[in-house]
């Protein structure tokens, strides 16, 4: 543990914020805890500011104007599998509200010297399996095909016959212990079915997504303590099912069966019979979110809001780095104000950060 970089972050939160505990002496508590632990322990307060501002430091994420909204569920005290489990379907319950998503992080026991914390493997809490055939498809979410394999390995017993829409069950290591299975309960992942506002026949394919995207094997490091198990969500822009997870070929392949329910010439990429399924196939899922109550932001809208983050961030004398190709919308790139300008280069080095799994 470097006391340097628990001191940047101290810098920070007392430029940002007010404590009431004086610098020099919360300093001193650290280096001293440092030096007879080995680590230090985050005050709520710190842990609260030091998520949302990872939050705040995400290149990636076009949803950063609501970071300092982010609620933070302290839960360090927890460690072993079947804990973190219970905690994470307590998270979902708690951030999905049936439908008014709430951003929100739980927070587990950091890495100590003496002692890793509990790891999620799962790349998001919710999931859908990807079942190999006897034929070599998979059925489901091809992305999952390799975890569906390890969770079958460790005693998962997939649904008979496995369907496309599976809810994988969660992975959980505690410290240095091999990897459990936990099936989440059906009521903690609300899901909504898809229908067009046009097309029937849309609903005939019993396509359905989950509410809450809930990223779960980040580590989150916070002035040299690292989380391992910080799982966080926020709620879901139309585009990432609607033009992605529905529609990227090594996903759920859709727009060859759409475009054919819509009867469109697929006989040469000039007709554009992709990019005009993939419209319709956007507007499914976006329509299907707001008839079920569910949160859900369009690429247009939150384009905008991101350009507010930018600039309140820029007159409170920050930099705001962002990942341009990943802050772009896949469709109607070019619509959005996001798409006409360049951002401030990420730092891998920046800190408090989620970190690459
Ligand atoms: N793109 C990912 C998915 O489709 C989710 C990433 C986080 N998205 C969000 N809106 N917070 O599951």
């Amino acid at each position: 543990m470097d006391l340097a970089e628990a001191q940047e972050f101290l810098d920070q939160f007392y430029a940002e914020t007010s404590p009431t505990t004086r610098f020099d002496h919360r300093l001193w508590q650290i280096r001293h805890e440092i030096e007879t632990t080995g680590s230090y322990t985050h005050t709520v307060e710190e842990l609260t500011f030091g998520a949302r501002v990872a939050w705040r430091n995400s290149a990636r994420c076009i949803g950063r104007l609501y970071w300092n909204s982010l609620r933070v569920r302290d839960r360090r005290d927890v460690t072993k599998p079947a804990d973190v489990a219970a905690q994470c379907v307590e998270h979902l319950h708690e951030a999905t509200r049936g439908g008014r998503i709430r951003s929100t992080i739980t927070v587990f026991a950091p890495d100590r010297p003496d002692q890793p914390g509990p790891r999620i493997h799962n790349d998001q809490l919710v999931r859908y399996a990807g079942h190999r055939l006897p034929n070599g498809e998979v059925r489901g979410d091809g992305r999952y095909a390799d975890f569906t394999d390890h969770a079958v390995a460790l005693g998962w017993q997939r649904p008979e016959p496995p369907g496309r829409f599976d809810v994988l069950p969660l992975v959980i290591s505690g410290g240095d212990t091999e990897p459990e299975i936990f099936d989440l309960p059906a009521d903690a992942v609300l899901e909504v079915p898809l229908s067009h506002p046009d097309h029937e026949w849309l609903a005939d394919l019993r396509l359905r997504w989950h509410a809450v995207p809930a990223i779960s094997n980040m580590p989150l490091d916070i002035g040299g303590v690292t989380y391992p198990a910080a799982p966080f969500n926020g709620w879901y822009l139309g585009t990432e099912i609607g033009a992605r997870n529905l529609v990227d070929a090594d996903r759920y392949n859709l727009l060859p069966v759409i475009a054919e329910r819509l009867g469109l010439d697929t006989s040469s990429e000039r007709t554009l019979w992709r990019d005009r399924a993939l419209v319709e196939m956007v507007r499914a899922v976006q329509h299907s979110f707001d008839e079920a109550g569910v949160t859900m932001a369009d690429h247009h809208s939150e384009s905008r809001r991101f350009l507010t983050h930018v600039a309140r961030e820029e007159s409170a004398g920050r930099r705001c780095p962002a990942d341009w190709s990943w802050i772009v919308p896949p469709v109607s790139g070019g619509l959005t104000p996001v798409y006409h300008r360049y951002y401030d280069e990420p730092d891998p080095t920046t800190r408090p950060a989620f970190l690459q799994p």
